[in-house]
């Protein structure tokens, strides 16, 4: 029995293979003077040319198209062609399936420019392309080393449910779910599946919390639905988020925790996928019109300085100065008490400080009913991470531990009390400073990879009026 070896093991290990028997299997990318094939499994962006037999069947080669799936036998040479260290010399070859040219022609395999919309347009032949392959080999080294890092952090990672009765961030809607049909008028959710009004969560921190309180370190990791009907580069409505939560922890240390993390993904990246990322850096220069080196530059920028730390009022003050002074014009209003539009969070982290800045200490009023009342009694213990380009990338906070100002906060909030019993409880036992946030897990890999829009790093993306595939 010959063995089988992906494309990725013949090439990291080309001298090993020399002169060897080996079966390899993929998809063609071209076939030239109907000899040369150049063949790619997905294993790498990288692909092996093959050179076929010149005893082989007419009727054979006739088969030979681009996109059509195959499986060689052949002995490892070492190439005389200048583009590859090794070719495969095939004695035998099996065509699994071959395209016919007419539905290829109709195809993104057709080997020319599709843009990157007509790629989602075809789910499944989108991830033959180099584009989409590059981006999510590369998705799946950030979830790799996210689990990485939090498991030689002594974190737990905790499966927090995503059926839930309520809203724990309070803004935005979220998609109701039921097993009712809504024939009737008058709808009756004690009758429904869980007796109550049940929905999609938009994240798992409240459960998190609940388990951080008990087991010190947790992060959940999961998708989360959102209602909200922003038609932007950088909202899904179903995405995946990580949240983190640890007990006895302050702001200070929940800040420091987050950039330890997101230098440390980078560093990963960097340092684990760097062929995936020197293609992306090409194809950015080459469509995008970025400049040389664009996506590593940015990426190193990341690694090389602590990021900014000012207080949502040390923000808004640079704005005002800046708009009076430098005679620039934001759409929105700078207020004290109103929410950092994205062109204001632009402005900080691209043309001000050019590096990763963080926001704390917000208004109360602008935030979410779980965070920890500063004594000023105006602003909360809130983090937010801005990254170039996309924005932010990061929300969190320290806890409001004490139990009669979260009651306060939630009925302020018209958070309902009786639905988060539970959660109050958590306040009753025992309570202690905690503290942990949210990073969006497709804007970090949108941000790693450069992509304009962060459907073009999900593999089947979920957006208003789009749920197929
Ligand atoms: O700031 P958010 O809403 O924070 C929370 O959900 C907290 N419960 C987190 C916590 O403290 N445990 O969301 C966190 C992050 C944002 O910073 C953003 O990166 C991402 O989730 N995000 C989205 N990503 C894609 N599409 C959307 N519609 C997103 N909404 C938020
Ligand atoms: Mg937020």
């Amino acid at each position: 029995m010959v063995k089988k070896y992906s494309v990725k093991e013949l090439l990291n290990k080309e001298k090993l293979f020399i002169n060897k028997k080996v079966l390899v299997e993929g998809w063609i990318r071209s076939f030239r003077y109907s000899i040369f094939i150049t063949l790619n499994d997905g294993s790498t962006v990288k692909n092996l040319q093959i050179i076929l037999s010149n005893k082989l069947e007419k009727k054979i080669i006739k088969k030979i198209t681009i996109g059509s799936s195959i499986r060689v036998i052949g002995i490892v040479k070492k190439s005389i062609g200048t583009k590859q260290c090794i070719e495969l010399q095939s004695l035998d070859i099996i065509i699994y399936e071959s395209i016919n040219t007419e539905i290829l022609q109709k195809s993104i395999l057709q080997p020319k420019k599709h843009s990157l919309e007509k790629l989602r347009e075809q789910a499944h032949l989108r991830f033959r392309t180099n584009i989409f392959s590059c981006i999510m080999r590369i998705r799946h080294h950030i979830a790799f080393c996210i689990h990485k890092y939090f498991h030689e952090h002594g974190f737990f990672y905790l499966h927090t449910p995503i059926i839930t009765t309520s809203n724990c961030e309070g803004t935005g809607k979220m998609f109701q779910i039921t097993t009712m049909d809504f024939k009737s008028k008058t709808i009756d959710y004690k009758k429904d599946f869980f007796k109550c009004k049940t929905y999609l969560s938009v994240s798992g921190q409240l459960e998190a919390e609940t388990a951080s309180l008990g087991l010190g370190r947790v992060y959940t990791f999961g998708p989360v639905f959102r209602a909200e009907n922003s038609n932007t580069s950088r909202h899904l409505s179903e995405f995946w988020m990580i949240e983190p939560e640890i007990a006895f922890y302050h702001l200070e240390e929940n800040i420091n925790l987050a950039e330890d993390f997101l230098k440390f993904i980078i560093k990963y990246i960097v340092e684990n996928s760097m062929e995936d990322l020197v293609f992306l850096n090409q194809y950015l220069e080459k469509y995008n019109r970025k400049k040389d080196n664009f996506l590593l530059e940015k990426l190193e920028l990341i690694l090389k300085f602590p990021f900014k730390k000012i207080s949502y009022t040390e923000a808004v003050k640079i704005l005002d100065q800046e708009e009076k002074e430098k005679n620039i014009k934001f759409l929105h209003p700078i207020i004290w008490g109103m929410d950092l539009q994205s062109e204001h969070e632009q402005y900080l982290v691209d043309k001000y400080f050019k590096i990763p800045v963080i926001i704390f200490d917000y208004p109360c009023n602008i935030k979410a009913f779980y965070m920890r009342m500063n004594d000023d009694g105006k602003t909360v213990r809130a983090m937010d991470i801005l990254f170039p380009e996309i924005g932010e990338i990061i929300g969190g906070s320290q806890r409001e531990e004490r139990y009669d100002i979260l009651l306060q906060r939630m009925k302020d909030t018209n958070t309902d009390q009786n639905k988060l019993w539970w959660y109050l409880d958590t306040r009753r036992f025992g309570s202690v400073p905690h503290s942990g946030f949210g990073l969006g897990f497709d804007r970090l890999v949108q941000f790693i990879t450069g992509m304009n829009n962060i459907r073009d790093v999900i593999p089947f993306p979920r957006t208003p009026n789009h749920a197929e595939f």
